[in-house]
């Protein structure tokens, strides 16, 4: 064990005793080029109250850092707001090593950790609403299904107007500070949309009525402690109106090009159409597959309104990075996008079709496309910075029309 390892005071109640993943690098799927950490936050009422653990090969990192403030042994009350094994991962270990009275997770959550894992103490549910005296502390329990996953619940430790928020209002952010005003604002907003976007935003619909249920009970939050990246504490209310905005998903004057290409005829062909685009008043961003990812991606069409995608024929289909990102995307769930479609070929030229109708597919429909065979003349070129406007115009007057911009 590292002994240097210290847990750090959130307040006079509560520590963060979680563990930093410098070098994770992907999260099933969803690239993380600045890591991530597991939130674990140690209660200390009359006895101590542990939320939620952290990936089973930061056990130790985790035990050293209760360790640090009190013995693990002293635990009295475990809860578990979330089933993911970035949480729970070892928590079977750790209630045979603490042995603590009691361990809760909500309804949903008791089914989900059972099918997980084999415990030998009883997991006891905690009821949406619900709002308990432990060690001496009041806890009220929120369910958030489906924020991430069904079995998600939100605590607030009332006496500290503390929410513990599991995955929401999270993001993969390996840093030394534990608070959102100790870092850079435009990484931390930068890592909490790319977190929304990859992770969250199939679930808007109930992002919007926990936003409200939250309001509606008048809850006061002082803090919103995660299950990764900093506690927020002075960004909150920025924080709120970011989760509303980005799950009301309204349409922008911003456009993502997204393409890949074989001899830069594509790749040719996507700038002509950020020309456009850029010309017509356009906030626009080209990615190319391969050096951008498909989280990449989602992040930067959280707050655009047009997806443009680009690709040559291969094979009679579209470029792989392109099935796969759309894939990605249309698992999503983006709503109120509009697209268009580009692309170069040789002899057969099917990519447009296949593009097109995986765009329809996810009800984004297309406004207008280009064909390039081989290399596209000036005249191709003219048409791609043509379709930028086409794009622009419809851009502007759906947000006349009631967009966000
Ligand atoms: Fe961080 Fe859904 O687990």
């Amino acid at each position: 064990m590292n002994q240097h390892l210290k847990a750090v005071k959130i307040t006079d109640k509560v520590y963060w005793v979680g563990a930093i993943d410098w070098t994770m690098r992907d999260f099933h799927g969803y690239e993380t080029r600045r890591g991530s950490t597991y939130n674990a936050y140690l209660v200390i009422g009359e006895k101590p109250i542990l939320i939620d653990t952290v990936k089973a090969q930061f056990k130790d990192e985790l035990l050293t850092r209760i360790a640090s403030v009190t013995d693990p042994k002293r635990i009295q009350y475990i809860i578990s707001n979330h089933t993911e094994m970035d949480h729970s991962g070892c928590l079977p270990e750790l209630i045979d090593l603490v042995k603590p009275e009691k361990v809760f997770a909500s309804v949903n959550g008791v089914d989900a950790l059972n099918e997980h894992f084999k415990f030998n103490q009883e997991i006891l549910p905690m009821k949406d609403g619900d709002t308990m005296q432990l060690a001496g502390l009041k806890f009220t329990t929120l369910e958030a299904r489906m924020l991430h996953w069904p079995d998600s619940m939100f605590t607030y430790l009332v006496d500290e107007k503390m929410l513990f928020s599991s995955d929401a209002f999270g993001m993969h952010l390996a840093s030394s500070e534990r608070f959102d005003d100790e870092i850079d604002q435009s990484v931390l907003e930068y890592e909490a949309a790319k977190y929304y976007a990859n992770i969250i935003l199939l679930y808007s619909p109930i992002v919007l009525k926990t936003l409200e249920r939250i309001s509606k009970l008048g809850i006061e939050l002082k803090m919103i402690a995660p299950d990764h990246g900093p506690v927020w504490r002075k960004n909150i209310k920025r924080a709120l109106e970011l989760y509303k905005k980005w799950a009301e998903q309204k349409p922008t004057k911003k456009a993502v090009v997204v393409y890949d290409t074989m001899w830069q005829s594509t790749g040719k062909m996507a700038k002509a159409v950020s020309d456009g685009l850029t010309t017509a008043g356009i906030s626009n961003k080209v990615m190319k597959l391969r050096e951008d990812t498909r989280a990449d991606v989602a992040t930067e069409l959280l707050e655009a309104g047009a997806l443009i995608v680009g690709s040559p024929t291969l094979n009679n289909n579209i470029f792989p990075t392109l099935a796969d990102m759309l894939t990605y995307v249309k698992g999503l769930r983006f709503k109120n996008k509009i697209a268009a479609v580009f692309g170069s070929y040789g002899w057969s030229g099917e990519a447009n079709k296949h593009l097109r109708e995986m765009l329809e597919a996810m009800k984004m429909p297309v406004v207008g496309e280009v064909q390039s065979k081989y290399v596209p003349s000036p005249e191709v070129l003219d048409q791609c910075f043509a379709l930028g406007g086409q794009v622009a115009d419809k851009l502007k007057e759906i947000c006349r029309n009631g967009g966000a911009a």
